[in-house]
């Protein structure tokens, strides 16, 4: 006989207590609370006593084996592919493209593996339509439309595929619960007993959930820790171009980035990353930087407008930077370059609107604002890299070998870094003109000078 009990969770940030409270005591949320009976034990954990402990040197090590996704973009930011029994939660808004990247990478896969695709939101028919438009060839991939979790749980271990996908969290439902799918309590429970049964039949399993409007997961701490691997699949309606990035992942890197542009017959993946978010253009206002993205460097441009303000506080908007990194940045320049700027509006974008989290984009973006101001063009063919410390100093930045290596590619001729060990710049001599420089100053006569 399964007991019942009531609990209370807050349905923007998943936590528990056992009244209910107008206002979540965790994330300040109004109204966010919602009552829901759970069954207290779940079919599927049943306790298995065969289990016992061993002494850690007699597990064997064996070599994580992996299989590809059949983009290597996706294959990149899984960490070199999708490893057997290992559980990926795939996250982004509605309409971003979800969907279409699993059955485009389910049809790919199928080819050398057997592959599920349980779609609980679309009709057989839907998908179908779907698959004519992304054009894809399969051999053994088998498509199941299905919410409940039940009935999934049968259909996988009937088949026993390799990689099997659900279409989404928030739409299936555990029958023994009362609470409505999509609820914190249901995604919960659904997505541990999927991640039981995957671990222990060695599936892949790859679960898409559906973010909220603040970019949180739905049910989302709760999911995070459960699974190996969550990815976010990242874009805008005005643009075509997609992010696919890893927040968490136990088989690799975190912020390793992979990048998509959304076409009329699907997904298509960008190799070339850099030449997207890079115009190479020379005029004033507009810098290159290279920032690291997981393992990978990316060059992007920061562009800065500055005005004369009509207003008695200055505006400052920022897209892809924070707005916090700004005003600290402005404020190193008033000081230690010495340029009033409380009488500037001041807006800087990054090329694409690419969101830039490595601080050592400072120096770029420091450089496209007096460029801007000034009305100088920064020096030609020149690349930015550096964090401004807030006495004024450019400070070392994290594998500044590879951002180096990547302005080489990108045919870059003048690079600004901060200092660094002198066998670094042996190996770039001829390739490309480093200039090290210790703080803002130097960096603003050397690259602003007409
Ligand atoms: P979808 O994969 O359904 O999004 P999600 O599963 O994340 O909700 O993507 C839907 C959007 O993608 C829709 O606006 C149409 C567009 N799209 C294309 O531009 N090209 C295509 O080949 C496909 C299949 C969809
Ligand atoms: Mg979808």
């Amino acid at each position: 006989m399964s007991s019942k009990l009531s609990t209370f969770i807050c349905q923007n940030c998943g936590s528990e207590t056992s009244q209910y409270f107008g206002r979540c005591l965790n994330c300040n949320s109004w109204n966010s609370i919602v009552e829901e009976i759970k069954s207290k034990r779940s079919k599927y954990q049943e306790i298995k006593n065969s289990k016992k402990s061993i002494p850690f040197n007699e597990i064997s090590s064996k070599k994580i084996s992996r299989f590809t996704s059949g983009f290597m973009e996706f294959d990149r930011v899984l960490g070199g592919g999708i490893v057997p029994g290992s559980v990926v939660l795939l996250g982004g808004e509605p309409g971003i493209g979800k969907s279409t990247i699993v059955l485009q990478s389910a049809g790919k896969i199928s080819l050398n593996e057997k592959v599920l695709y349980i779609t609980a939101e679309e009709s057989l028919e839907q998908v179908k339509i779907r698959w004519e438009r992304l054009n894809q060839n399969s051999i053994d991939l088998k498509i199941f439309a299905e919410t409940n979790l039940s009935l999934i749980i049968e259909e996988i271990k009937r088949l026993n595929p390799s990689f099997a996908i659900i279409d989404s969290i928030q739409a299936i439902h555990n029958h023994e619960m009362e609470s409505s799918p999509g609820s914190v309590s249901q995604v919960r429970a659904c997505s541990s007993e999927l991640q039981n049964l995957a671990k222990d039949n060695n599936i892949a399993l790859l679960i898409i959930g559906h973010v909220t409007k603040d970019g949180a997961l739905a049910g989302p701490k709760t999911l995070e820790h459960l699974v190996d691997t969550v990815i976010n699949f990242e874009g805008d309606n005005i643009s075509s171009h997609r992010l696919l990035r890893s927040i968490k992942n136990r088989f690799g890197s975190t912020f390793e980035i992979g990048i998509f542009e959304m076409l009329e017959h699907g997904l298509r993946e960008i190799k070339n990353p850099s030449s997207v978010f890079t115009n190479k253009e020379n005029i004033s206002g507009v810098t290159t930087t290279i920032t690291n993205e997981g393992t990978r460097p990316l060059a992007v441009d920061i562009q800065a407008l500055v005005n004369k303000t009509f207003y008695s506080n200055p505006r400052r908007t920022t897209t892809g930077i924070s707005i916090n990194r700004l005003h600290q940045i402005l404020a190193v320049i008033e000081k230690h370059v010495g340029i009033k700027l409380s009488e500037f509006d001041c807006y800087v974008a990054t090329g694409g609107g690419f969101e830039i989290n490595d601080p050592s984009s400072d120096l770029g973006v420091a450089i496209s604002i007096l460029s801007s101001l000034k009305n100088i063009p920064p020096l030609a063919n020149s690349s930015f890299i550096g964090e401004l410390g807030l006495s004024g100093q450019v400070r070392k930045s994290n594998n500044l070998r590879t951002k180096i290596e990547e302005a080489v590619r990108l045919g870059i001729k003048n690079i600004v870094v901060p200092k660094f060990e002198e066998e670094l710049n042996n190996n770039f001599q001829n390739l490309i003109n480093i200039k090290e420089i210790s703080n803002i100053k130097e960096a603003v006569d050397y690259s602003l000078s007409k």
